[in-house]
């Protein structure tokens, strides 16, 4: 139920495009694409973030999702494509692509960055 409600409000945001500003859209997509949020790792305007700590061998590890909001258009594209062992597989447009690489690159007004 909560799945198909999610797919019913990506295909309002798909078309959503005509009666919301483009931030607003990619906002919504940053957020909520295909389900999982990239903001859930890459944080909110994709400076990176720690998903988990473990111990390894005695060791304290952490497993990081890296800062996204520090790439070229072209590497920022062959992350979101490339096949990783944590981050899921997404499939998105082009268009889906380089609007969420203008989200990141997006200052927020009342932000301090
Ligand atoms: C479950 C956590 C998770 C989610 C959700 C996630 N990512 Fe990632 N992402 C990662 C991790 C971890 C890496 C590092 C690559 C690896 O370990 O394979 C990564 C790598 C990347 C890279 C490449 C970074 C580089 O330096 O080359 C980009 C770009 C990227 N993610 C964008 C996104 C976008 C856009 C979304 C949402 C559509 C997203 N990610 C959702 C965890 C996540």
């Amino acid at each position: 139920m909560g799945r198909i409600i999610v797919l019913l409000f990506i295909t309002i945001f798909l078309h959503a495009e005509d009666f919301i500003t483009q931030t607003e859209y990619a906002k919504m997509l940053y957020s909520n694409p295909r389900g999982i949020g990239c903001d859930s790792c890459h944080g909110k305007k994709g400076e990176g973030g720690v998903l988990a700590t473990f111990n390894k061998k005695g060791e304290k590890k952490l497993l990081k999702a890296p800062p996204i909001n520090n790439l070229s258009l072209n590497e920022f594209r062959r992350g979101i494509l490339k096949q990783s062992p944590v981050m899921p597989s997404y499939f998105l447009t082009d268009e889906e692509i380089v609007s969420l690489y203008n989200y990141v690159h997006v200052k927020d007004q009342n932000s301090s960055k």
